[in-house]
């Protein structure tokens, strides 16, 4: 037997030490927030996607009063920024959210299994690590790769 220990590096940066090409992706996200329909749940989350040709495509968590219809703001945003430029990589992913009260959670909040499993397609479609960052309402967390998140993932044939 052999053990295999899997740790995942996570780096925290107070907010005005982000550097600025992630601030700016973080606040895009933070944007996103405010489109956010969730009537039930009043937990309000965005992402926002930095692609390789320079666009930034963000969404956010929509529900439905058929509950498991809804979608996560990360997969509406992937799938959607896919949809729009399905040539495109990722190249960075933003995600943060407000709580009932309309703040900023002060703990970062991290993407759901299913969610993780949807960007990971895409990162491995780009072919690179995808870094994440996970902003809160003073830090912000940057993860290396979707897959430093979903460990022993699932994964079989992406690609032509
Ligand atoms: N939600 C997201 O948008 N992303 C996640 O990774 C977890 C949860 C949404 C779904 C639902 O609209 C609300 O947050 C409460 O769970």
């Amino acid at each position: 037997m052999k053990q295999i220990d899997i740790n995942v590096p996570v780096q925290v940066y107070d907010l005005d030490e982000l550097p600025s090409q992630d601030r700016q992706l973080l606040e895009q996200a933070r944007q996103a927030t405010y489109t956010s329909y969730s009537p039930y749940s009043k937990f309000k989350v965005g992402a926002a996607i930095l692609l390789d040709n320079g666009e930034t495509l963000s969404g956010s968590n929509q529900e439905n009063a058929a509950y498991s219809a809804g979608t996560c703001a990360e997969r509406a945003t992937c799938f959607y920024a896919h949809a729009r430029y399905p040539e495109a990589k990722f190249d960075k992913i933003a995600i943060t959210a407000r709580n009932e009260d309309g703040d900023f959670v002060t703990e970062p909040v991290s993407p759901c299994g299913v969610c993780r499993q949807a960007l990971l397609e895409f990162e491995t479609l780009a072919g690179h690590d995808v870094p994440v960052i996970l902003g809160g309402r003073d830090k912000a967390y940057i993860v290396p790769s979707v897959r430093s998140l979903l460990p022993l993932a699932f994964i079989t044939y992406v690609g032509e």
